[in-house]
């Protein structure tokens, strides 16, 4: 089997942290018994500068033959932000129906959690990633007068939380888990939240009766996220608050240079894409010293959403015999190792499976 995967590099340390997860990823093939033939793209600001657009017209289109994309970070102090995110990551996910944003928040070996309580945080965020309060409608009136005003919708549809939910039930029942926690504040966003928690409930007692549910507000959430996260099996949030719980998991369990995501598209009718939470962190941008394990671990996320779960699965094995090794590590967590060095060292476990 051959699978064709898009790699988008970006800015910063999305090339660096890059090129370690690719040789990874190409050390799978062997045992794994698969191909993988991968074209990369240098759609990323530098390109932006030149071209005037983040991607070629046919870009979306080129993407759309790919079984997977695997995807750095952008960002650059020389482009808005919001036009690197809108005109690159935005329409890949919204055009490719990737409604689910997959973040695992897991414990790992030897990387201390703030809250150290001994007992391993296990979880998974589903953050509904099309619709919610990440939508381009609304708009600002009065600009630079003292009235000005600021109008930003929150969008959302009982098909888009439908579909969510029963991404997350059938992801709970799949993997033999059992509960599934569901976040809104509908006690202030009246209308909006409402619509989502009613249909969540509704869809998890008609086709999930087995799992067990609870719902609440994102803001005592956050709160229990601190207190016990070891309790939660499944967390589902929409896009805003699915965003924020996600970093917050992320600070329990290591850091950005840790945390990987996917961008799903259950019903693979298109590509889904996958990247670490962090961003381009211009602030070690050029240095070599930028964790690889985030990136590294989204690659593993991409083999088993092809199927190839013990591929992935022999990645994950490989990040967590170097960290609870202890010997090479980066400065986010504490060491020294530089970047390609932390690369090296998972490859070299991962060889030896
Ligand atoms: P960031 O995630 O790039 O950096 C936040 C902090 O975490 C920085 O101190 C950085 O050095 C550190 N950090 C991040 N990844 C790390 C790694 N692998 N190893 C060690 N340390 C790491 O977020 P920030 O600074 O808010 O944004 C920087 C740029 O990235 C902005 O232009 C922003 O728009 C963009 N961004 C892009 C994303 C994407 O491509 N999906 C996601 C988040 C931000
Ligand atoms: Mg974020």
């Amino acid at each position: 089997k051959t699978y064709q995967i898009a790699v988008i590099a970006g800015d910063g340390i999305g090339p660096e942290v890059m090129d370690q997860a690719l040789q990874v990823l190409d050390a799978t093939e062997q045992q794994g018994g698969f191909r993988i033939e991968r074209e990369e793209f240098p759609w990323n600001s530098e390109y932006y500068l030149e071209h005037g657009r983040m991607m070629p017209e046919d870009g979306m289109e080129t993407l759309k033959s790919f079984d997977a994309i695997l995807f750095g970070a952008i960002g650059d102090a020389r482009v808005p932000d919001e036009v690197t995110i809108w005109e690159l990551i935005m329409p890949i996910r919204k055009q490719f129906r990737q409604y689910v944003n997959f973040r695992p928040v897991k414990s790992l070996p030897g990387i201390p959690s703030p809250l150290a309580q001994g007992e391993d945080i296990d979880f998974v965020i589903f953050r509904e990633n099309a619709e919610g309060e990440y939508s381009d409608s609304g708009g600002r009136l009065y600009a630079g007068q003292e009235g000005e005003i600021a109008v930003q919708n929150t969008i959302m549809t009982r098909a888009g939380v439908e579909r969510i939910a029963r991404a997350a039930g059938r992801y709970a029942e799949e993997r033999g888990l059992k509960k599934i926690t569901s976040a809104t504040k509908s006690n202030a966003v009246i209308h909006a939240n409402k619509l989502w928690d009613e249909h969540v409930r509704r869809i998890m007692s008609e086709e999930f009766g087995g799992l067990e549910f609870e719902q609440y507000y994102v803001d005592a959430l956050a709160a229990y996220f601190v207190q016990r996260p070891q309790t939660f099996e499944v967390v589902l949030a929409s896009n805003l608050f699915g965003d924020i719980l996600s970093d917050l998991g992320s600070g329990l369990v290591g850091g950005l240079g840790l945390s990987p995501s996917g961008n799903i598209n259950p019903e693979k009718d298109y590509p889904s894409m996958f990247e670490p939470v962090h961003g381009s962190a211009p602030d070690i941008a050029g240095k070599g010293i930028a964790n690889p394990v985030a990136q590294i671990w989204s690659a593993a996320l991409m083999l088993e959403h092809l199927g190839e779960r013990e591929a992935g699965g022999r990645i994950l094995e490989a990040i967590e015999e170097v960290l609870a090794e202890g010997r090479v590590r980066t400065k986010d967590i504490g060491g020294d190792a530089t970047t390609a060095q932390m690369g090296e060292a998972i490859l070299l476990a991962m060889e030896k499976k």
